[in-house]
This record gives structure tokens, C-alpha cells and sequence, in this order.
């Protein structure tokens, strides 16, 4: 696969925070502010005890956005659903590591989708085949709350594993995405940023933000010397 974050730092906001009442409003906005990509929360009760939103709702705004979209399946069937969304142009598809009963499933899955396919791992969980997944995955999420909600705070004994995935990525010479997904905001930023994460999933910094530019701008300063 080719670079995909080409040295940036890429900036996905979760719709999860937005106000689902206004979304294609909400979308633009995202869009105009700078935003790299949408970042989709699918929530079904069971993997997670929330429920968000599936297929129909992201039929409906995938094609009012120039922006790529990712979506993280906390599902029991990511199988099944991330085949849908792929279908739809959902640019990558990420299901939970811990739902996966043998990682071969999803390497099989990612060979009968067009588009890319990511892992993602829950703050508890230790990994061991960090160069497996790297080598087989185009993005890994790094969760930094327990999944299930927007809003929580981030848990910061998850960066030796940021570290980890992201000085692997760099020695082997993969440039995988890279991300962080919970509790992300201005003071969390910097902090995955040096544990060497190239992508932030932001929900409720970015959506309850009063600029949404303004947020984005003040994010990629953070990486100014
Ligand atoms: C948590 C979701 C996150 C969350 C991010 O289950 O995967 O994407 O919505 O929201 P904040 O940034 O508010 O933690
Ligand atoms: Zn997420």
C-alpha cells in the first residue's frame, strides 16, 4: 500500500459527537474546517453497551463529503457489516482485536474488499504480534478510553503501546496509519503526537469546539518546532 499519511498528521473527527440533528450540516462543516477524514463510531449493543448509528445513516452522508471516511466497527459481526460498508466506499474498515477469534479472518476479509482494513485494541489489551498486524494492516486504532462512548477521559497508560506500534512502523518501513481514538483534545494531543501517532480521532474536542477551524488549526501547531 502506498504512504498514506505522507508525513502528516491526519485529523478525523467522530460524528459520534456531532449534532446528529443537523449532520449534513455538521458534515460541511468538518469538511471546510480542515478536517482529513470522518471518522464513523458503529456501536451495536452488544461489543459495546451503546448503541450508535449503521448503513442507512452513512448511505446518507457518504457521498455529501469530499472527505474519506473510516469506519470503527465495535460490532460482534465486523465481518459481515464491514463488507456493506465497504460496498458503500467507506474508505477503511477497522474491527475490534478482540472480537476476532483468529486474526487470519479479517487478513481474508481485507483481501475481498477494495478498500483498506485496520485493527483496533482496547486500552486493556497487550499485544504480542505487533509486526503481524503491522504488516497486514493499513491503519491501527489505538484506543485510549474503553470503547462505548464519546466524552471519556483518556487513558494515558496506553502510549508505551502507541510507542511501540509506531517506532515498529517506522524501522520496518511500513507507514501504516498510525491512530488515537478517546479522550483526544489539546492537552492529550501533544502527548500521543511524541508517542509517534499520525492520525487523532477527535469526538467531543472537535464537536463541541465553537470553531471547528479553529481547533484544527490550533491541532497542526502543535507540530510546529
Ligand atoms: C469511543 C469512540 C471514539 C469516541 C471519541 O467508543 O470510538 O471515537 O467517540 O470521542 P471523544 O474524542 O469524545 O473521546
Ligand atoms: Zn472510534
Amino acid at each position: 500500500m502506498k504512504p498514506v499519511t505522507n508525513g502528516k498528521i491526519l485529523i478525523a473527527p467522530s460524528i459520534l459527537a456531532a449534532d446528529f440533528s443537523n449532520l449534513g450540516e455538521e458534515i460541511k462543516k468538518t469538511e471546510s474546517a480542515g478536517a482529513d477524514m470522518i471518522h464513523l463510531d458503529i456501536m451495536d449493543g452488544h461489543f459495546v453497551p451503546n448503541i450508535s448509528f449503521g448503513p442507512p445513516v452513512v448511505k446518507s452522508i457518504i457521498n455529501k463529503t469530499s472527505l474519506s471516511m473510516d469506519a470503527h466497527l465495535m460490532i460482534t459481526d465486523p465481518i459481515k457489516y464491514g463488507k456493506i460498508f465497504s460496498e458503500m466506499g467507506v474508505k477503511i474498515i477497522t474491527a475490534h482485536i478482540e472480537i476476532l477469534a483468529d486474526i487470519n479472518l479479517w487478513k481474508k476479509f481485507k483481501k475481498e474488499i477494495k478498500t483498506s482494513a485496520g485493527i483496533a485494541i482496547n486500552p486493556p489489551t497487550q499485544i504480542q504480534n505487533y509486526e503481524e498486524i503491522l504488516e497486514n494492516f493499513d491503519l491501527i486504532l489505538i484506543m485510549s478510553v474503553n470503547p462505548g462512548f464519546a466524552g471519556q477521559k483518556f487513558i494515558p497508560d496506553v502510549l508505551p503501546k502507541i510507542e511501540q506500534f509506531a517506532n515498529l512502523n517506522h524501522k520496518l518501513g511500513y507507514n501504516r496509519i498510525i491512530a488515537v481514538d478517546g479522550g483526544i483534545n489539546l492537552e492529550t494531543a501533544p502527548l500521543v503526537l511524541s508517542a509517534g501517532a499520525n492520525m487523532l480521532v477527535m469526538g467531543s474536542a472537535f464537536y463541541k469546539a465553537r470553531d471547528y477551524g479553529e481547533i484544527v488549526e490550533k491541532i497542526r501547531k502543535l507540530l510546529l518546532p
